[in-house]
């Protein structure tokens, strides 16, 4: 059986309810809490800011995960860090300085991960899979919770897994957008280790037992 990991995106949770939503996922089997961070020009949506993840940390017991949909994420590297965010993912399509941009976050103590869009060849990141943790292969174009899981996605984690695997690196692989209880089985195939869950989790009646059901597949 395959060890994977499962992270619960808020974005489709109750924020009238948040405390509620994270007290639960502290009581399920997730791994990783995931936040969407959305600002508009990259991403047509704008999600919330430091003081929102200051507090979810405060009632969090996971590891925050935190997803930029961000222009020029290097601006705001270390508020991140001090708002609690142990995972920092910045996009690809975002970064003239990629490396210099995972170097800083991991100087701030934090896990650095890359994002790619659907449209992004994952051949681009080889040059520095070895400074990485995770990367993030987005399976739906970012901005919204619940969309339709796009299928040539498959071929590029399957790609990304054997460049990993061909560098000898210990490299993660994390997927966003589109999973669900029927699709998890053939993604651990694929080789993902991380999954994003957002609409699957929290638009189920029983958010814990979805989530024990996406961890217990293989
Ligand atoms: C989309 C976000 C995702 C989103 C996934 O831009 O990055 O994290 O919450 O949601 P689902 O699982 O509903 O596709
Ligand atoms: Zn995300």
């Amino acid at each position: 059986m395959n060890k994977h990991l499962i992270a619960p995106s808020i974005l489709t949770a109750d924020f009238l309810h948040l405390d509620e939503e994270i007290r639960m996922v502290n009581k399920s089997e997730a791994d990783l809490l995931h936040l969407d961070i959305m600002d508009g020009v990259f991403v047509p949506n704008l999600t919330f800011g430091f003081p929102v993840i200051r507090q979810i940390k405060s009632v969090s017991n996971l590891p925050l995960d935190v997803h930029l949909m961000i222009v020029e994420p290097d601006r705001y590297l270390e508020e991140y860090r001090d708002a609690g965010a142990d995972w920092l993912t910045v996009h690809y399509e975002t970064c003239p300085h990629l490396h210099r941009t995972i170097q800083k976050i991991r100087e701030l103590g934090m896990k650095p991960a890359v994002s790619v869009n659907p449209h992004t060849d994952v051949a681009l990141l080889e040059p520095v899979l070895g400074d990485l943790n995770m990367v993030l292969v987005m399976t739906v174009n970012p901005g919204f919770g619940g969309q339709k899981f796009i299928d040539a996605s498959y071929t590029k984690i399957r790609k990304l897994r054997k460049m990993i695997t061909d560098a000898g690196a210990k490299t993660l692989i994390q997927i966003d957008g589109g999973v669900t209880e029927e699709n998890i089985g053939s993604l651990i195939e694929a080789g993902v280790d991380v999954f994003v869950v957002g609409n699957t989790v929290f638009s189920a009646k029983d958010p814990v037992q979805v989530i024990s059901n996406l961890k217990k597949t293989f």
